[in-house]
This record gives structure tokens, C-alpha cells and sequence, in this order.
């Protein structure tokens, strides 16, 4: 069932919250195209256990990051190589932004010991095409397109809200 609610202001701690089977971690969609209606942009709400990481993936979307909790490592690969190669690691912060470029593969790890890392995500473009990648080696053509994404399976076949 897809929590399609078209109220103006929601409190986001009543919002659907779930880990879409991925341990480590909880998602909420704040601001969606197919649950809200967005059009241009959507906006994420999600917690990192520590030591977890997100896949390595990339999307051919705009994405900017505002770190809310904790501090990780952003692992940044190559769009100039058939391969992300060895990723660039870069330390985020409580109250840091960064942004991640178009198409760049890329990795969000909670690389703290104890504390949860909590981001608030923007991106263009929504709902998101995700290719994942197997590992820092594998060609950006054999990433493999992950659509609809996890979050956005109950959603997909609901109608879009053309007001
Ligand atoms: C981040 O900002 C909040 C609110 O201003 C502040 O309480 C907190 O100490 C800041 N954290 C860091 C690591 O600077």
C-alpha cells in the first residue's frame, strides 16, 4: 500500500518509516513524486546504523546531502574510467552539506563506531533509476538499473496526482 497523503504540512515522525529490507538502515520518503505528487525534486529522510553503507550505485539525478547526525564517509568513484575504480573518501559531518554529481557511482558509509548517521537527501529528477554496482571494479555498463527503487515499489502503479 503506497501512503499517498496529500496533506500540506505533515508531522514526519507519523510518516511511513521502513528499513525496505535493508539492515542498517530507515528511509522515509518526506517529499515524493509518487507518493506526494512532487514533481521536480524529492526529499529523503535516512539513518545509517554505524558501520553500515548504502550500495554502490549511481543515478542520473542530482542529489544533495545535509548531514542532521553523526559523520560518515562519502566514497566518491570515477565517471572517466569503464569502472568507478578506487573511490575517493571523503569525511561528512554533523551540519556538513555535500553534493554528489550526476552519474558519479558513489557510497553514503557510517564509518563511526557508535553513533547513527542521519541525512536528509534532495534530488532531481524523481522518482529515482538506480544502477547498483557489485564492487569499485564492475563497468558502469554492467551496473544493473533497480527500478522502481525499493522505496517506491508500493507506489509505482498508483495514480499521479496531475493537479
Ligand atoms: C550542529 O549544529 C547544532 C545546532 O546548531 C549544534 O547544536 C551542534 O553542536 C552542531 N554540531 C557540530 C558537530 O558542530
Amino acid at each position: 500500500s503506497c501512503p499517498r497523503d496529500n496533506s500540506v504540512v505533515k508531522d514526519i515522525n507519523k510518516m511511513h518509516q521502513s528499513n525496505y529490507g535493508i539492515g542498517g538502515f530507515s528511509h522515509i520518503t518526506v517529499a515524493g513524486a509518487l507518493a506526494h505528487g512532487m514533481k521536480e525534486v524529492e526529499v529523503w529522510l535516512q539513518t545509517i546504523s554505524a558501520g553500515q553503507r548504502t550500495p554502490i550505485h549511481r543515478h542520473s539525478c542530482e542529489e544533495v546531502f545535509v548531514v542532521l547526525k553523526g559523520r560518515g564517509t562519502l566514497l566518491l568513484g570515477s565517471t572517466s574510467l569503464p569502472y568507478p575504480g578506487t573511490p575517493q573518501e571523503i569525511p561528512v559531518f554533523q551540519n556538513s552539506t555535500f553534493t554528489v554529481p550526476i552519474n558519479y557511482p558513489h557510497q553514503v558509509w557510517n564509518s563511526d563506531e557508535h553513533e547513527d548517521l542521519q541525512v536528509l537527501v534532495i534530488i532531481s529528477r524523481p522518482p529515482v533509476k538506480i544502477f547498483l554496482y557489485e564492487d569499485w571494479s564492475m563497468p558502469h555498463t554492467a551496473a544493473k538499473l533497480k527500478f522502481p527503487f525499493v522505496w517506491d515499489e508500493d507506489c509505482l502503479d498508483a495514480p499521479k496526482d496531475e493537479l
